[in-house]
C-alpha cells in the first residue's frame, strides 16, 4: 500500500467484518459472551470438560476461599502429556503430523503423534533413570527443535516442573534461575543454529555451573550442530547414549489439577526476576479453548505456526500445550526469518500450507521494513487466520500484515496477554468480532476486564486513559511468584486493593468500546515483545567496576516498539580514561558487551550515553521521563521537581558534543 492510500484506509472509520463463510465454520460463537457471563465457574466447568481428558473429574470449579491464591478444578486428575499426545493416538490419530519441523539448515523432520508418544515415553524414562521425579524441577536451555518439545511434555508426563530458560539468556541469567528454582537437571544442546552459524550454548551451562553453588546433578546433552564441548564426567550425558535405547512406552500418571506443570522467569519492576508458576488442569484448559476459539484451530485440516520461541510464554501456550491439546498439526521452524534470506518465513507458509499464522507485532514491522516485493514471491493462498502478540500493533503494522501477509482476506486476531496470565486474555473471536486495526477489542468469553482511574474507580469513557485489571479470577492463572507469595500479592492484588488483577498496563476505550492497550505503566520495557526490567539493567551496568551509576528507559522505536536507552556516571578513574581520544566508543561498546554477559544480548542497550549527573527528585529518585525525552529527542518536559535543574542543559549539551 501505497504512503498515501495507507493513511487515507487510517483516516476512515472503518473495521473488518468476519466474512459469512469464515462464520459459518468458526469455533467461537457470540453466544458464548452471554454464557459465561450469565454463569462464570459453569462456562469453565463446560471448557475444562469439553477441551481436557480427566483421569478423575473434578469436584469444585473454583476455590477462590484463598484469594489471591486459587484453585481451578479442585479433586480432577489428569496428565498434561497423556491430553497432547497420548488420547490422540488412541483416538486413531496416530498418523496425523504433530510437528514439522524445519530446521534452518534446511533439515527436515515429519514427526507424526504416535512418534511423538514414542519419543516423550523414552525421555519420560530417560529422566526417570537419572531420578528426576514428581515434583523435582528440571531446567531447559535448548533451541528451537523438536528434542525441545519432547523434553517439556516428558516432564509434564512425570510431574515434574520445568522451568525452560530462553536461548539467548547469558550464563549468568541461567545460573540465577538454576538456582532459585532448585533444578536437579538441566537439558540444553551442544549449539544452536543462529544466522547459519552454530553457536555454542552448553557452553553457558558449564559457565553458570562453574560460577558457584548450585543444585544441577546432571545435565543432558542434544547434539544438535557438532560443536566441540566441554565434558564433566559423572554430571554429562548425550541425550544419544540415554535416551535413544529406552523402552518406547510410559505409563502417564495422573496429577492433582493444582499441580505445577512449570515455572518461567519474567521481568518485573526490580532487578530481580519473578518464577511464574502454572499449574495443570486450569492452565491446559484456557490454553486449549483459547487455541479453539481464539486461533480457530480445527485440528483436521488446519496448519498451525507460531513463530515464538518456546522459551517465552507464547511458545509454552502456543506452541507446546494448547496445539498440541487440541491435536493439531504445526510448523516448527528453528533459525531466524533472514536465513539464508529474507522471505524464508513465506517459503515455509508455501511449503507446509500453513492456515494459521501466529506472530509478533515487531516481526511483522520488520517485513514492512525489508519489503512488500518479498512475500509477493510466495504463495501464501493457504492461509485463512492470522494473529499477533506480545506488544501493541500499530494501525500501519495491521494493515499492512492484513494485505501483503493475509491478502485482504484473513482475519487478524490482536491478543493480549502475559506470562502471569498463562493464555489469551482479550481478543476478538474471528468469527464473531468486527476487526478493529490496533486493538485488542474485548475480553473473550469467560475473561472479565475493567480500566480504572488513578483512584481505582472503573469508568468507561472513550479515550480516558487508565490502568487494566481483571476483576475475576482465570483458569490459566499465575498460582504465585515461585518461593515468594508476599510478592505475588504485592506486585499484583495490592495497587488497587484486592479484587483487582493489576495488569501493568496502561488501556483506553474507543467511542465503540473497544479496548486498546497502551503499553507498561511500571518500569518494564517491552522490546521487540521481549520484557526486559529497567532496574535489572541497571543493576547489570553497576556491576561494572568502571560505572557509579546508571539509569535505563525504554525509548521509542520504530522497529522493536521500544528500545534500551542508558545514561551512565563512571567512576572517577574511569573517567579520566574515557577522555582519552578513541577510549569514550570503546567503553560504551564494553558496557553494553557486559549487559550481554549478565543478562543476554536481548538486552543490550541500542544506546549508552556517559554523564557527569542523572535528574533526580529531592527524594533522590531518578526522573526517567525527561531521560525518555533524552533518548527520544524530544524538548525536555516540566523539570521544576528537580533538585539540580541544571542537570538536563548538562545532559543536553553532552549530546550535541557526541560524548
Ligand atoms: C506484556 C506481557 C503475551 C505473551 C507475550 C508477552 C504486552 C502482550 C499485547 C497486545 C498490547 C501486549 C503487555 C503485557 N502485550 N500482548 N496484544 N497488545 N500489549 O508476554 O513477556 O509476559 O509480556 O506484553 O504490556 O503486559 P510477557
Amino acid at each position: 500500500m501505497s504512503e498515501e492510500s495507507l493513511s487515507t484506509v487510517l483516516q476512515q472509520d472503518h473495521s473488518f467484518e468476519p466474512s459469512d463463510e469464515f462464520a459459518a465454520k468458526a469455533n467461537g460463537k457470540a453466544e458464548m459472551y452471554a454464557a459465561a457471563e450469565a454463569d462464570h465457574e459453569g462456562f469453565w466447568a463446560e471448557q475444562a470438560r469439553k477441551y481436557v481428558t480427566w483421569s478423575k473429574d473434578f469436584e469444585t470449579t473454583l476455590d477462590w476461599s484463598g484469594a489471591p491464591f486459587a484453585k481451578w478444578f479442585v479433586g480432577g486428575e489428569l496428565n498434561v502429556a497423556y491430553n497432547c499426545v497420548d488420547r490422540h493416538v488412541e483416538a486413531g490419530n496416530g498418523d496425523r503430523v504433530a510437528i514439522h519441523f524445519e530446521g534452518e539448515q534446511g533439515d527436515t523432520r515429519t514427526i507424526t503423534y504416535a512418534d511423538l508418544q514414542k519419543d516423550v515415553a523414552k525421555a519420560a524414562n530417560a529422566l526417570t533413570s537419572l531420578g528426576v521425579g514428581k515434583g523435582d524441577r528440571v531446567a531447559i536451555y535448548m533451541p528451537m527443535i523438536p528434542e525441545t518439545v519432547v523434553t517439556m511434555l516428558a516432564c509434564a508426563r512425570l510431574g515434574a516442573p520445568h522451568s525452560v530458560i530462553f536461548g539467548g539468556f547469558s550464563a549468568e541469567a541461567l545460573h540465577t534461575r538454576i538456582n532459585d528454582a532448585e533444578a536437579k537437571l538441566v537439558v540444553t544442546t551442544d549449539g544452536q543454529w543462529r544466522r547459519g552459524k552454530a553457536a555454542p550454548l552448553k557452553a553457558a551451562v558449564d559457565e553458570a555451573m562453574n560460577h558457584g553453588d548450585h543444585p544441577v546433578e546432571n545435565v543432558l546433552v542434544v547434539r544438535r550442530t557438532g560443536t566441540d564441548v566441554e565434558w564433566a564426567d559423572g554430571r554429562d550425558i548425550w541425550w544419544h547414549d540415554l535416551v535413544d535405547d529406552q523402552p518406547d512406552t510410559h505409563e502417564a500418571q495422573p496429577m492433582d489439577s493444582e499441580h505445577p506443570l512449570f515455572i518461567l522467569y519474567t521481568s518485573g519492576t526490580t532487578g530481580k526476576p519473578k518464577g511464574i508458576f502454572h499449574t495443570t488442569g486450569g492452565y491446559l484448559t484456557q490454553c486449549a479453548y483459547t487455541n479453539s476459539v481464539v486461533h480457530d484451530v480445527h485440528p483436521e485440516s488446519d496448519v498451525y505456526w507460531c513463530t515464538a520461541d518456546v522459551g517465552w510464554v507464547t511458545g509454552h501456550s502456543y506452541i507446546v500445550y494448547g496445539p498440541l491439546a487440541n491435536g493439531a498439526t504445526q510448523v516448527l521452524y528453528e533459525g531466524t526469518p533472514d536465513t539464508p534470506h529474507q522471505g524464508r518465513w513465506w517459503e515455509i507458509v508455501e511449503k507446509y500450507k500453513v492456515s494459521i499464522l501466529y506472530t509478533a507485532p515487531t516481526a511483522i514491522r520488520t517485513f514492512m521494513k525489508w519489503g512488500d516485493d518479498i512475500p509477493a514471491k510466495s504463495d501464501l493462498s493457504s492461509l485463512r487466520l492470522l494473529g499477533s502478540v506480545g506488544e501493541p500493533i500499530n494501525p500501519e503494522a495491521w494493515l499492512w500484515y492484513r494485505k501483503h501477509i493475509g491478502g485482504d482476506r484473513c482475519p487478524i486476531v490482536d491478543t493480549w496477554w502475559q506470562t502471569e496470565t498463562g493464555a489469551i486474555m482479550i481478543s476478538p473471536l474471528p468469527g464473531v468480532t468486527d476487526l478493529e486495526p490496533g486493538s485488542a477489542q474485548k475480553a473473550i468469553p469467560g475473561i472479565s476486564a475493567e480500566i480504572l482511574d488513578d483512584e481505582g474507580k472503573p469508568f468507561t469513557e472513550p479515550e480516558k486513559v487508565g490502568y487494566l485489571v481483571l476483576t475475576k479470577p482465570w483458569p490459566s492463572m499465575l498460582r504465585g511468584i515461585w518461593g515468594d507469595p508476599e510478592r505475588y500479592k504485592e506486585t499484583y492484588w495490592s495497587r488497587f486493593g484486592p479484587k483487582y488483577y493489576f495488569a501493568g498496563d496502561g488501556a483506553k476505550y474507543d467511542a465503540k468500546g473497544n479496548i486498546w492497550l497502551l503499553g507498561r505503566v511500571d518500569d518494564v520495557m517491552n522490546v521487540s515483545g521481549h520484557r526486559l526490567s529497567t532496574a535489572e539493567i541497571e543493576s547489570a551496568l553497576v556491576s561494572h567496576p568502571k560505572v557509579a551509576e546508571a539509569a535505563v528507559v525504554g525509548a521509542a522505536d520504530e522497529t522493536t516498539g521500544q528500545a534500551v536507552c542508558a545514561f551512565v556516571i563512571l567512576r572517577k578513574e574511569a573517567v579520566e580514561e574515557a577522555d582519552e581520544p578513541g577510549e569514550g566508543k570503546d567503553l560504551v561498546q564494553e558496557l553494553r558487551n557486559h549487559v550481554a554477559h549478565e543478562i543476554g544480548p536481548i538486552a543490550k542497550p541500542r544506546s549508552i550515553m556517559i554523564v557527569a549527573e542523572l535528574p533526580k527528585t529531592r527524594s533522590g529518585k531518578i526522573m526517567r521521563r525527561l531521560l525518555r525525552d533524552v533518548a527520544e529527542n524530544r524538548e525536555v518536559g516540566d523539570v521544576t521537581t528537580l533538585a539540580d535543574s541544571s542537570v538536563m542543559s548538562l545532559i543536553k549539551e553532552g549530546m550535541s558534543s557526541g560524548a
